[in-house]
């Protein structure tokens, strides 16, 4: 029941419509049996200053901020946490009592504890990690892996640049797309981060044959959930993470400040998300 009292929280995205924290967040409003509501928010980039502005004055406890609007959304809060600092992007506004601001990012917390949570132990991949891609949630992976204390991060992305930039910001490895084959051969863990193997685009093409049986595979990609290279890791014998689970761990850092309550993650939430 929603009620004149009803906490207020959202997301901001354009488009939006594609957005799954909806149905996420407003499961764990029904399960807590909360009086609040999770709302999809339309703001096109030129609105999105003006927004910031308004919603604490409607109320709003909130919001979290997805695509184009994480880096801008950095400028537009009083406050930032580390993470936000330094993968650039916030994804997570909490509104303080006094109205001011705090920019959070969750998305690499929701990278290590999806993982964390699939896995009996992360201890024995951390040796040589190898980030495929290099955009924002390439950042987010990388910044997780770095605060996890994984030993060596390679990144590699089609575009050379972009690897060496994010390396550089990073401070951590870049490499050249051909030298995928002796870097897979090393690898305890690999991540796609890149948008290929997402529904309606081809596979990620790389030479995963070369991927040893012993390496953990994730891919942030979660429609569909089995993805081509995870297919393709599980056949050969590798241990495989899926994405879905980092869409709801990076949740809840954002649920607990607005509504005051830790959500639970049972399997039924994934299927509800599935469906
Ligand atoms: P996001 O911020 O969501 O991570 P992005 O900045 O658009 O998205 O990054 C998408 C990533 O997928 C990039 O690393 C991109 O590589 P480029 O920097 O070379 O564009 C990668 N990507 C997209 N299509 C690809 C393809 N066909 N093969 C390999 N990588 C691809």
């Amino acid at each position: 029941m929603i009620t004149g009292r009803a906490k207020l929280a959202g997301v901001m995205g354009d488009p939006v419509s594609h957005s799954l924290s909806p149905k996420l967040h407003n499961h764990w409003i029904a399960k807590a049996g909360l009086d609040a509501v999770y709302v999809p928010l339309h703001v096109k980039p030129e609105q999105l200053e003006e927004t910031f502005g308004l919603l604490p004055r409607l109320g709003f406890r909130g919001w979290n901020v997805t695509v184009p609007h994480k880096e801008a959304a950095l400028s537009l809060v009083g406050e930032t946490d580390e993470a936000a600092r330094i993968i650039g992007a916030v994804n997570t506004v909490v509104v303080k009592e006094n109205g001011a601001l705090v920019g959070r990012n969750t998305d690499a917390l929701g990278f290590i504890n999806n993982v964390e949570a699939q896995i009996k132990r992360l201890a024995p991949y951390k040796t040589q990690a190898v980030v495929l891609g290099a955009g924002g949630a390439a950042r987010a992976v990388c910044y997780a892996l770095k605060i996890a204390e994984f030993k060596h991060i390679t990144v590699l992305n089609r575009t050379r640049d972009r690897a060496d930039a994010l390396a550089k910001a990073m401070n951590i490895s870049s490499a050249a797309w051909e030298e995928a084959p002796r870097l897979f051969a090393d690898a305890t863990f690999i991540i796609n981060t890149t948008t290929q193997g997402m529904e309606g685009q081809p596979p990620l093409m790389a030479p995963f044959e070369a991927l040893p049986k012993t390496a953990l595979v994730a891919d942030i990609v979660y429609r569909p959930l089995q993805t081509a290279l995870l297919k393709q890791a599980h056949a050969q014998g590798c241990t495989t993470v899926t994405g879905l689970g980092m869409l709801i761990h990076q949740a809840v850092p954002g649920f607990k400040a607005w509504f005051g309550v830790e959500p639970e993650i049972t399997p039924a939430l994934e299927k509800m998300l599935l469906a």
